[in-house]
């Protein structure tokens, strides 16, 4: 019996209808100690040590200067979090239980001085029941105690345990800290090439402490998986079958024996009742009850993502109804109808016919209809997720769609993602690839650790699974075409046993987690791969891989492309021409703004010390583990790439060169990125029919040089906006062919109607004048409409989801190197397209028009003959937008900026473009934060190439 004697009874009489009570444990006061070290400090839940200690002013901003070198003590220490429990029921008729989301990674737990359980798994929900210990206490405030012992010297532990496994050289990939592949926490924690390695612990998830009468239920966690009829995993399903329903509800406390279940649909859009039944079917026990329905194939209104279509939403609720008819449990999900397959199918002879490569598909279809993914690849967005809010998750949202992006590979090797991003992409309309958190590495395969990631993955896609935004799940990241790669490099005799202990892990372990528990979703074992040679659904586990069992001629799969020598960034014959890219990307500088926040004023150089040791590219990986990583060839293949392909900056004040090399960092990485996203989606028009590319990375988990495209403060880098402007619907590009010294230039379109258009074609100097060189015409598949000074008018058409070639240039016969004649100067010389077309955007019946405007320069402008643009900039109050405007001549890369106002974060709708001489544009933005500055409006600042004006 424990302390509440006198008015246990008097609460006895209202446990009688239900002594359900649920503490929210953040409301507890928590103390995070450590007894050697002295440190006292008050502790949250959900929280972090490193997060609480910086609360205390114990240890400074993690992000600041060297602290992710100075911090290292934190995550070689032991942390307890202690708190004394207020407010449990004074009941003895009830059970209590600890309930806990999430606990960051190995924990030892103590409930009023007694061992409860000691837990390993970041990624998993845990319940213990505690009531023998609570009934045997004689605290009135029982102490709940959590150790959480230091996860680094815990998994060199586990490493050096006898018969431990061990893998050949090179596999484990590595950054600060070894032996992750033990640990099922947040691999990137450990070190990774665009983040620190802070190895955070805590109760990093909402916790509570439940009261359950005998016959009460605590609903835990819950699945439904909406699908067609027949619909089978990986597989297109028919798109006029029924729906199935089905719905799986995980309690705590057993559900009574003949309970049964019912469920509500709610159209969000009107707030009306649809539908309502019950459950056939009903499955109980185990703390799972199940039930199926069916519901008719075309009564919703069908979720789509971004561009494609509305993100109609449904609420469903779940009861769980008792014996006796009264509802004993309750849950609503929102969710939405729609079909996602990644379809992996053998390429038919019809579609041989038509001109696509045999082979295997590798694409995503949204209702039964293939779609142009356009996207990137999504990582933690801080080192610490408990203090990623819903609103800073929105604002970065809200940055993927003004982007015209509709889909974020959600990479593994971070954490699963919160209920909240997927809502926010529920209603946004973003597919989110999800992904196990494995990564870079190859894993253990004992029954210990198996179970682990069962439990695991169980319960993620359990959570997971309604959510409309979810678009596949994969194993993790870059294991078939990394790691068994590895293998094959370091020991190929061993290929055999590792690539079967890699199947047991990414096949026989977490594929039935999915299936198991899912009939809407593909499930693929690695990100990056050939797909599958087999499927059969007859056998236990469907899928065969295919690994590198290619047949010469034939394309499979997706692919992943990274090339930092900088001389091959703008020769098209290095892109690798698939199916589909998933990753591809370089390296660049945040801005100087974001700097600030993080350095000395001493250290404000493009190579300080702290600059460099942020920039962890390459990795040495396991190749020299006392030499994390060699950040001078980084920072020195940023250098390079900016002095080959454009004027590098060199001004007299360091700040001002030091933000100008920052930017001219990022002008490449767009440049690059662009080049690669123009000519993949080409490829949707060639034989290859590629459809999709996702680029490395979205956004920054801290300030650094890295991939991203947006900083850690939410500024878009140059790369986010030109992503924006080559991710439209209908675009022009214009592609090099290095070897034949042609500029193919090409319409592209990922509408699903074929668009009607003209583009106007032509040549400008430097200066702004027209240049006649419209003798250049090697090829036309078009037809010429006007062909007067220069420009030249083409009419096309442009199938669905396609690309057309609309002329081809013999550039060496334009230029010729031994040309005389201004207009025959390849320096002076900018080659600009402009698209008027129209279309009918998916899903609707208006006609729009599409316009773009793209360019291409036969020298690379660090040998082009630049003059100054006379740029101008002015806010315009009436419109509320800046109004730039080049006087003098052709601007590129024409940047606006805040320039030195560090406080303000602001985004402009264009930026990075093309400016013609006399042309004004008027450039929108939206304000993140303006630091409660004034004015900052009328300082805005515009540079270009010419002469990276922005910081002075
Ligand atoms: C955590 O608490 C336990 C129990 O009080 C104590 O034995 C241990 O030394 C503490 N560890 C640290 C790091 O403070
Ligand atoms: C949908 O469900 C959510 C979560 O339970 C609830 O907050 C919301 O009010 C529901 N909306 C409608 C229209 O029923
Ligand atoms: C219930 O199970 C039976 C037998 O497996 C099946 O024929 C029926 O379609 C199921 N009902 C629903 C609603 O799924
Ligand atoms: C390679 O693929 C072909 C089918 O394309 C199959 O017949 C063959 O068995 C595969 N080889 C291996 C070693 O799996
Ligand atoms: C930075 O350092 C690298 C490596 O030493 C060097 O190659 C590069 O030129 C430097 N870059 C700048 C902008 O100073």
């Amino acid at each position: 019996m424990w302390g509440f004697g006198a008015i246990a009874a008097a609460a006895a009489i209202p446990a009688c209808v239900g002594a359900r009570s649920v503490l929210d444990l953040s409301s507890q006061r928590w103390t995070l100690s450590n007894s050697a070290l002295n440190i006292s400090v008050r502790g949250k839940v959900p929280s972090q040590v490193h997060l609480d200690l910086h609360a205390a002013q114990v240890i400074g901003d993690p992000y600041y200067g060297q602290n992710d070198f100075n911090l290292r003590w934190v995550a070689w220490n032991d942390w307890n979090y202690t708190a004394r429990i207020d407010g449990l029921k004074p009941s003895n008729t009830s059970s209590t239980f600890l309930l806990f989301n999430g606990l960051d990674t190995f924990a030892d737990i103590s409930f009023c001085g007694q061992h409860v359980a000691y837990t390993d798994n970041q990624f998993r929900q845990y319940w213990f029941n505690v009531s023998d210990i609570l009934a045997a206490c004689n605290a009135s405030r029982p102490e709940l105690h959590i150790l959480f012992p230091s996860v680094p010297a815990t998994a060199n532990g586990i490493a050096n345990l006898p018969n431990q496994e061990t893998w050949p050289p090179y596999v484990q990939g590595l950054f600060e800290f070894s032996n992750r592949q033990f640990v099922r926490k947040e691999q990137s924690d450990f070190g990774w090439d665009w983040g620190p390695a802070f190895v955070p612990t805590g109760i990093w998830q909402k916790a509570w402490v439940l009261q359950l009468a005998p016959q009460e239920l605590h609903v835990r966690n819950s699945l439904v998986d909406i699908y067609r009829q027949g619909q089978l995993n990986n597989l297109p399903p028919g798109q006029s079958a029924n729906w199935v329903l089905n719905a799986s509800i995980d309690v705590i406390n057993a559900v009574p024996s003949g309970a049964s279940m019912t469920y509500t649909i709610t159209d969000l859009a009107t707030k009306q009742t649809v539908n309502s039944g019950t459950f056939a079917n009903i499955t109980n026990g185990h703390g799972v009850i199940t039930g199926t329905t069916t519901l008719d194939g075309s009564a919703y209104k069908l979720w789509w993502p971004s561009g494609l279509g509305a993100q109609n939403l449904y609420n469903i609720t779940v009861d769980i109804v008792s014996p006796t008819s009264s509802k004993i449990a309750s849950v609503t999900k929102r969710t939405g109808f729609r079909t996602i397959v990644l379809n992996m199918g053998v390429v038919t002879d019809e579609e041989i016919a038509q001109g696509i490569a045999p082979g295997n598909h590798w694409h995503f279809e949204i209702n039964g209809h293939p779609f142009y993914a356009k996207g990137s690849n999504f990582i933690p967005p801080d080192a610490f997720w408990p203090r990623v809010t819903p609103e800073r998750m929105e604002r970065l949202f809200t940055s993927v769609i003004e982007g015209n992006q509709n889909m974020l590979r959600v990479w593994a090797s971070g954490a699963y993602s919160p209920d909240f991003m997927y809502d926010l992409a529920d209603e946004m309309g973003i597919l989110l690839w999800s992904e196990f958190e494995f990564g870079d590495a190859l894993y253990p395969v004992d029954a210990g650790f198996l179970e682990n990631c069962r439990l695991e993955a169980d319960y993620q896609v359990r959570r997971i699974n309604h959510h409309p935004s979810l678009a596949v799940w994969a194993g993790g990241n870059e294991l078939e075409n990394l790691e068994l790669y590895l293998v094959n490099y370091s020991a190929p005799d061993q290929l055999g046993r590792y690539r079967a202990e890699y199947e047991t892990l990414f096949l026989n372990t977490l594929l039935p987690a999915v299936y198991g528990n899912s009939h809407s979703i593909t499930y693929m074992p690695s990100s990056t791969n050939n797909g599958y040679l087999s499927i059969n659904f007859s056998n236990p586990i469907p899928i065969v891989e295919r690994y590198n069992n290619l047949t010469a001629g034939s394309v499979y799969g997706d692919t992943d492309y990274y090339n930092y020598n900088y001389q091959a960034a703008f020769n098209l014959s290095m892109y690798p021409a698939g199916r589909f890219s998933n990753e591809f990307g370089f390296h660049s500088m945040p801005s100087l703004a974001s700097w600030r926040n993080v350095l000395d004023a001493d250290e404000m150089r493009f190579n300080s010390t702290t600059v460099m040791l942020r920039n962890h590219h390459p990795p040495s990986g396991g190749l020299n583990t006392t030499n994390f990583y060699n950040s001078s060839i980084g920072q020195g293949e940023m250098t390079l790439a900016v002095q080959a392909y454009y004027p590098s900056p060199n001004m007299t004040d360091p700040i001002a060169n030091f933000s100008a090399w920052a930017l001219a960092t990022q002008i490449f990485q767009a440049d690059f990125y662009k080049s690669q996203i123009q000519f993949y989606r080409v490829g949707s028009g060639k034989p290859n029919r590629h459809l999709g590319s996702l680029y490395w990375q979205l956004e920054d988990i801290w300030q650094a040089p890295t991939w991203a495209g947006i900083e850690y403060e939410g500024r878009w880098k140059v790369l986010h906006n030109t992503a924006k402007d080559i991710y439209q619907p209908v675009i022009l590009a214009p592609l090099w062919n290095v070897t034949s010294g042609m500029l193919n230039l090409h319409a592209v379109s990922d509408l699903w109607t074929p668009v009607t258009g003209a583009v106007t074609v032509g040549w400008v100097d430097w200066s702004g004048n027209t240049l006649d060189t419209s003798t250049g015409a090697a090829s036309e598949s078009v037809s010429v409409v006007g062909d007067g000074d220069g420009a030249r008018t083409l009419s096309f058409t442009v199938g669905a989801l396609n690309s057309t070639l609309l002329t081809a240039l013999d550039i060496a016969s334009l230029f010729p190197s031994n040309g005389t004649t201004a207009q025959q100067n390849a320096s002076n010389a900018v080659f600009v397209a402009s698209v008027t077309a129209t279309g009918t955007p998916v899903n609707t019946n208006v006609t729009r028009t599409y316009t773009h405007t793209n360019y291409w320069t036969p020298t690379p402008l660090a040998k082009a003959a630049l003059v100054d643009p006379g740029l101008s900039v002015r806010y315009d109050a009436a419109g509320d937008d800046f109004v730039v405007n080049a006087a003098k001549g052709t601007s590129m890369w024409t940047w606006l900026s805040a320039g030195m106002e560090d406080d303000v974060v602001l985004n402009f709708e264009d930026n990075g473009f093309l400016l013609l001489k006399g042309e004004q544009k008027s450039v929108k933005y939206t304000v993140i934060g303006d630091g409660g500055r004034e004015g900052w409006r009328q300082r805005v600042t515009v540079g270009s190439i010419w002469n990276h004006t922005l910081a002075e």
